[in-house]
């Protein structure tokens, strides 16, 4: 007994550092300057619930769950191998795999329970169910969207917004029978199957473009359901954990619609993101002015301030080392150059910002949007590395774009534009760039490394 009760107080203890360590880190990762302390305090914090958590009176046996953690190790270590443009689609098989893991433990627990179970705690229990449920089928097809196995267009029919509502309204009802009738176990299943389906109809009429959002929501709803496990299994860890994701992921997806200039109803339920490639098909060819690596160094050179916009290209190309060689070369021969953030560019949030602090370049040259656009017309350079629809004007000008509206960097404003990107292909949103075509804009056609790599040896005085 007294043996029992040290145990749980080192539990307690070692749960409550770890709950600590997940309040510190999130608060750590929201600054490039501490995210990779915010990244060590997550892990450990992990660490130390799994080990708590291990040291359990109610574990058995150790044998099944050396077995999961070897399968799961298996499964968990290349998908933390992926590339960095992956990671969204990798991001949304892990709230698949934790909405799945926590939708088991409640189907578990209700089936030991039933029907003892208080109202209170089937209410909960039908929460974590029904959310855990939504978020492993929601997350699987936003996955799939993402990797492109799955039609990244919103896939629309008439009526779809009543179903959805009618599915969700389902599962309540049956849920809130459960709470009335814990021992009608035959509903349970019910109860799922329809979260189970909602899941997949709640996310396919979402495009490809909302997709960061709609996995930022899902986590969010994994929090919460994890919070739910809390209340059902008495772990306030859990409890913990479980709110702190589920907040920050609605945070996260908060700040996400607002940087698209999006409401949250329509991220949800405006069949927004519909790659439109058919549409540049069909463009007439306008001449643009193209220009050498060499005649870029030249205005580079010659100018005083530069700003760089990096882009999805840039993480395509793994330019980022020689963009932080070219940082250094203007730097030195006095040119002040910063670098703008867009807080979608790229595939997943704070993509540019990963990328830029792995070759090093100081924090304090980073610049978000609303800051670097003032500063914009009084820009020599705009250098854009393989960004094309967060420089998009039409998002500001024109009304009839599927972009219009979402906030864009005033790359247009500076004095000389110079754009590194292989062709005309559109970005994402599978749209033209009338930027492209201003006279004040040069084309700088080729691979972002490559192309980068050219201008540092042109400037360097080191000619091939
Ligand atoms: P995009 O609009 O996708 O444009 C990227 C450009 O990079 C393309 O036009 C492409 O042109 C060029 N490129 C590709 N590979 C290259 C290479 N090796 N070297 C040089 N250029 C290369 O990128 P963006 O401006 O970063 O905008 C992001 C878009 O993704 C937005 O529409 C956003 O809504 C969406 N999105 C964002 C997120 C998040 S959270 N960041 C997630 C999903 C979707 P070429 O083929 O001609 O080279």
């Amino acid at each position: 007994m007294t043996d029992f009760a040290g145990n749980q107080t080192i539990i307690e203890f070692v749960y409550l550092i770890a709950s600590v360590l997940f309040i510190l880190s999130l608060k750590w990762l929201s600054s490039p300057s501490t995210a990779r302390h915010g990244v060590w305090a997550g892990e450990l914090g992990m660490l130390l619930a799994i080990c708590g958590t291990l040291l359990h009176q109610g574990i058995v046996d150790y044998k099944w769950i050396a077995i999961a953690l070897v399968i799961g190790s298996g499964i968990g270590v290349p998908l933390g191998l992926v590339q960095m443009t992956a990671v969204p689609q990798r991001t949304a098989l892990s709230h698949a795999f934790g909405a799945l893991c926590v939708t088991l433990v409640g189907s578990a627990e209700f089936y030991l329970r039933s029907p003892d179970v208080p109202g209170f705690m089937m209410a909960v229990l039908s929460m974590e169910v029904i959310l855990g449920g939504l978020t492993f089928t929601g997350s699987l097809m936003a996955a799939g969207k993402l990797q492109e196995i799955l039609p990244q267009r919103p896939l629309t029919y008439k009526g779809q917004n009543f179903v959805n509502l009618l599915l969700l309204v389902g599962a309540i009802v049956v849920a809130v029978y459960l709470v009335m009738n814990p021992g009608a176990k035959q509903f349970f299943p019910v109860m799922l199957g329809i979260s189970l389906v909602f899941g997949v109809l709640l996310v396919i009429p979402i495009g490809g473009a909302d997709m960061p959002t709609v996995i930022s929501l899902l986590n969010s709803y994994a929090g919460l359901s994890a919070a739910a496990m809390g209340f059902v299994l008495n772990s306030k860890l859990l409890i913990i954990a479980g709110a702190l994701d589920g907040s920050s992921g609605l945070i996260l997806s908060v700040i996400m619609s607002k940087a698209m200039n999006r409401s949250f109803t329509n991220v949800l339920f405006g069949a927004f993101g519909q790659v439109q490639t058919a549409a540049t098909g069909a463009q007439e060819a306008k001449p643009v002015r193209s220009a050498t690596a060499e005649e870029a160094a030249a205005i580079l050179e010659a100018a005083n301030k530069v700003v760089v916009i990096p882009g999805y290209g840039m993480a395509v190309a793994q330019a980022q080392h020689k963009v932080r060689e070219l940082y250094d070369v203007l730097t030195r021969q006095g040119v002040d150059v910063r670098f703008a953030i867009h807080p979608v560019a790229g595939r997943m949030p704070g993509h540019m910002n990963v990328l830029l602090a792995e070759a090093d370049i100081p924090y304090d040259r980073l610049i978000e949007m609303d800051e670097i656009n003032g500063d914009l017309p009084q820009t020599d350079v705009a250098l854009v590395i393989g960004a094309n629809d967060v420089t998009n004007p039409a998002a500001r000008n024109d009304q009839s774009s599927p972009i219009y509206g979402m906030p864009i960097l005033d790359v247009d404003k500076a004095h000389t534009v110079m754009v590194i990107k292989r062709s005309m292909s559109p970005g994402f949103a599978g749209i033209d760039n009338p930027l492209y075509y201003l006279d004040k804009t040069l084309m700088l056609f080729g691979d972002a490394k490559s192309f980068v790599n050219n201008i540092v040896r042109e400037l360097s005085g080191v000619h091939a």
